[in-house]
């Protein structure tokens, strides 16, 4: 039984990371989306909101769970026996921050990363352009589940600018 695990902030999770968990789910048998604490971020939603919007979106994707991850990856990926760390390359942009973070939890734990292409018609949807769009009362029943559309209008409050809630 081979296990990967899908790490993020996923604040909040998007229909690309969903394209990545269906990957990588193509690839293991059982696929763990581990909610994460990144400290060069300030989150819209807090830990408990963010994986409630994941378990809503993944919800059915038969081998696929949310867990909250408080600490290391690397310490959480040895815990849970994970094959693999699995995260999803929009393009260049995104591979100099995962270069770094794959050979850490590499030294950390000896786990490896497996990087996989994330759909074309999907590379402009990043978390914090879907917040910003919603911030300013856009559409974005497209780049985003269902669950997460609600949630983004229902805390999106008309506010100066530079406020995040
Ligand atoms: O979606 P993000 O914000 O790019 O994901 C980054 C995340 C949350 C996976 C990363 O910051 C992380 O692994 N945080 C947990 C703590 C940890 O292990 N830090 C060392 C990272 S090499």
């Amino acid at each position: 039984m081979s296990l990967a695990v899908c790490p993020g902030s996923f604040d909040p999770i998007t229909l690309g990371h969903v394209d990545v968990v269906r990957r990588a789910r193509s690839m293991f048998d059982e696929v763990v989306v581990a909610v994460a604490h990144n400290p060069a971020k300030k989150y819209r939603f807090d830990a408990e909101e963010r994986v409630g919007l994941a378990r809503a979106a993944l919800t059915g994707i038969d081998g696929v769970r949310v867990d909250l991850v408080p600490g290391l990856l690397a310490t959480y990926c040895a815990e849970v026996g994970a094959a693999a760390i699995v995260k999803g390359l929009r393009g260049a942009a995104d591979f100099d921050s995962e270069h770094a973070m794959a050979l850490m939890n590499r030294h950390l734990s000896g786990i490896e990363t497996v990087f996989v292409m994330g759909d074309p018609t999907l590379a402009h949807v990043a978390s914090s352009l879907v917040k910003d769009v919603a911030r300013h009362g856009g559409p974005v029943d497209d780049l985003v589940p269902s669950a997460v559309a609600d949630a983004l209008r229902a805390s999106t409050v008309p506010s100066p600018a530079g406020e995040d809630r």
